[in-house]
């Protein structure tokens, strides 16, 4: 019996360091791509997807996160006396209900399997989905709606993955493929940052996971993997054979925030995705393509 998928945690503890200057006083989930963001993109993703209780694994200096969700009434005050009807309906439209949000701390960075251990208490014995919010997807349908929906008829585990070049094998968490189901491949085996010439193939996993609860077994050894770190990864791949156990061939396109230059292409793509920005932003592109 599969049940609906009602939590979702965001491990944002991490420092950012790949964004210095710009992270170091400001959470790197707080980098706008367009006019939001990034953590706002990946709490939207979630609500789409049904997602009713929002979990953050935090850590030193992300306050910026909790004030996010949280009210803001001089704000709100100043745009209702200013008749900004428009602009407060719509902070007010997205803004999580009492009790939607909660905060954990990671006290120490020792890897996304840590972070994740963090939340153990706030999921209890559920399914529930994972999303970093540096790795952001455009798409038709949010990407955990898509994978709420390949989840309900499988149940077990179910990450998102895409293909990526075999010299890139070693940034990410590498499937052993086995049969393909449509959209679904089963995972018979899962590695973290292999080196290109020992990686099992080039099925990768991205960040949105929907995770049984017994992880958290396998995470409360706390064994280290790759770097040292508890990884996600590793205790994932010890529920091969425990529970169904899929890989998810999403629609859209993944942008890696965590990087400048994906970054800086996640901007180019939602703001051409924008109706009310493409018009004025496309012919500026065009100029500077034509230039290159
Ligand atoms: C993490 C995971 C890795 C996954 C990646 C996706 O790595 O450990 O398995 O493939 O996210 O973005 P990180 O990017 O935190 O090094």
């Amino acid at each position: 019996m599969t049940t609906k998928i009602r939590k979702a945690v965001f491990p944002v503890g991490g420092l950012g360091t790949r964004f210095l200057p710009a992270t170091k006083a400001m959470p790197k989930e707080m980098l706008p791509v367009v006019d939001k963001p990034l953590i706002h993109y990946a709490m939207e993703e979630a609500r789409a997807a049904g997602i009713e209780h929002f979990i953050f694994v935090t850590s030193r200096g992300k306050t910026a996160l909790e004030d996010h969700f949280d009210r803001h009434f001089e704000l709100e005050e100043t745009l209702a006396r200013r008749g900004k009807k428009a602009e407060l309906e719509a902070l007010l439209s997205w803004q999580p209900a009492m009790g939607q949000v909660s905060f954990v701390r990671q006290p120490e960075a020792l890897g996304l399997g840590h972070a994740v251990l963090c939340a153990k208490e706030l999921v209890g014995n559920e399914p529930f989905a994972v999303l970093l919010p540096d790795d952001l997807v455009l798409s038709k349908t949010p990407c955990l709606a898509q994978m709420a929906a390949a989840h309900a008829p499988v149940g077990g585990n179910l990450v998102a993955v895409m293909d990526v070049p075999r010299e890139h094998t070693q940034r990410y968490g590498v499937l052993t493929p086995g049969a393909v189901d449509g959209a679904l491949t089963e995972v018979k085996g899962l590695v973290e940052k292999p080196k290109p010439e020992e990686a099992p193939s080039t099925l990768s996993v991205i960040g949105r996971y929907i995770l049984a609860p017994s992880i958290f077994g396998h995470l409360e050894r706390q064994e280290r993997g790759a770097g040292g770190e508890i990884q996600l990864t590793d205790a994932m791949a010890k529920m091969i054979g425990e529970v169904p156990f899929h890989g998810f061939t999403f629609e859209g396109r993944r942008f890696d925030c965590g990087d400048k230059v994906g970054f800086l292409e996640a901007n180019v793509a939602f703001a051409l995705a924008r109706p009310d920005i493409a018009p004025k932003f496309a012919p500026f592109l065009a100029e500077a393509a034509g230039k290159l």
